[in-house]
This record gives structure tokens, sequence and C-alpha cells, in this order.
């Protein structure tokens, strides 16, 4: 088993929900999380920074790509475009969440990330489209690394102390 499950089941309930239920629930779960921990009161972790899994290639092509593909709903720097990201809309959805570490996206490991990014959350009652067929997975894994350049090094620690680059 690999350490980050263990982890995960202390550190974050919900994060074990997404797993083992639908990936739309752990979404609709979104109104019951806490605020994202305070990234001014801790130092930043100088290990992690060197650490990312991806490079600046990486992030000029995520944004090209989330420019074209993600700015309309989560905004140009993944910061969301509405001003409660925790309250439903009219029909029950959710609106689009930030991306950029001040939400909930760095409960969920990249290969969880990669497939809400591939199926979407309509066919869950969701809004967002799947891109499956749209963008190949280079294109994802760079959209990925354009909104998480925006985590502050804390955000990443915390993301791959439960494992986040599995
Ligand atoms: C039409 C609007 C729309 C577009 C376009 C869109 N999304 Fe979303 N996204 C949403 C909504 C709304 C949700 C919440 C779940 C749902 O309703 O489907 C979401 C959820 C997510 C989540 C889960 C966040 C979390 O905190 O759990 C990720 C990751 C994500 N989107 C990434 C992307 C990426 C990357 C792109 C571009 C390739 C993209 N989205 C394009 C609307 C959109």
């Amino acid at each position: 088993m690999p350490p980050w499950r263990t982890l995960t089941i202390q550190r974050n309930p919900s994060f074990m929900h997404f797993r083992f239920l639908s990936p739309f629930l752990l979404v609709l779960s979104l109104a019951a999380c806490g605020p994202s921990p305070d990234t001014e009161s801790e130092s930043a972790d100088a290990a992690s920074a060197s650490t990312r899994w991806y490079g600046a290639q990486q992030i000029a092509l995520g944004e090209s790509v989330f420019r074209q593909n993600c700015a309309v709903c989560h905004g140009e720097q993944a910061q969301g475009t509405v001003a409660d990201w925790r309250s439903r809309l009219d029909d029950g959805s959710f609106p689009p969440p930030p991306l950029n570490g001040s939400a909930h996206a760095w409960h969920h490991p990249r290969s969880v990330l990669l497939q809400v990014i591939n199926n979407g959350g309509i066919a869950l009652g969701g809004q967002m489209p799947g891109f499956a067929d749209i963008l190949d997975e280079e294109e994802k894994l760079a959209a990925i690394a354009y909104f998480q350049n925006f985590w502050s090094d804390d955000i990443y620690a915390d993301w791959q102390d439960m494992g986040g680059v599995n």
C-alpha cells in the first residue's frame, strides 16, 4: 500500500470519499470543507519548492491550454469566477471552484485531477465538460501544472505529503 493512503486517512477524510464514491460526490462536498490552511503563518518548505513535478515547459504549454479551455470558467489565473464557490447555483450545481490553491483542488492527487479533467461533471449533474477527447495527455498534465504553479509551497508540500504526485 502506498504511504499516502494511510496519511490521507488521518489528514483528510474527504479525500477518501473521493476515491470510494464518485468524483462528483466530493465536488458536492466542497461546501462542507473548511478553509485552506493559512499559508502566511508557516514558512515555505524550501525542499518542496525545488521538487515540483513539472517544469517551465509544462507551465508554458499549460498556460495556453488553460486559457483556451478552462479560464472561461475557472478564471485566467485559476482564481475562480464567482464570489463564493461554496454556494450552489440556482440549478443545484456548484460553480467552478478556484484551482489556485485557495479552494479544494489540492486535496486530490494528480491522478484524480486528471480523472476530473477527462470526465468532467456533467454526467453527475455538474457543469464541467469532459476533456478526454479534446486534450491529449500532455496537455491535460500541463493544465494541471499551470494551475498548481499558483499554489504556495506550503499547499504544494501538503499535497505532496498526501501522495499528490500519484
Ligand atoms: C463550463 C465551465 C468549465 C470549464 C470549461 C472547465 N471547468 Fe473545471 N469545473 C467546472 C465546475 C462547475 C466544476 C465543479 C464540478 C462540476 O460542476 O462539474 C469544475 C471542477 C473542476 C476540478 C475539480 C476541482 C476541485 O476542487 O475538486 C478541476 C481540477 C477542474 N475543474 C479543472 C478544469 C480544467 C483543467 C479545465 C480545462 C481543461 C476545466 N476545468 C474546464 C467548470 C468548468
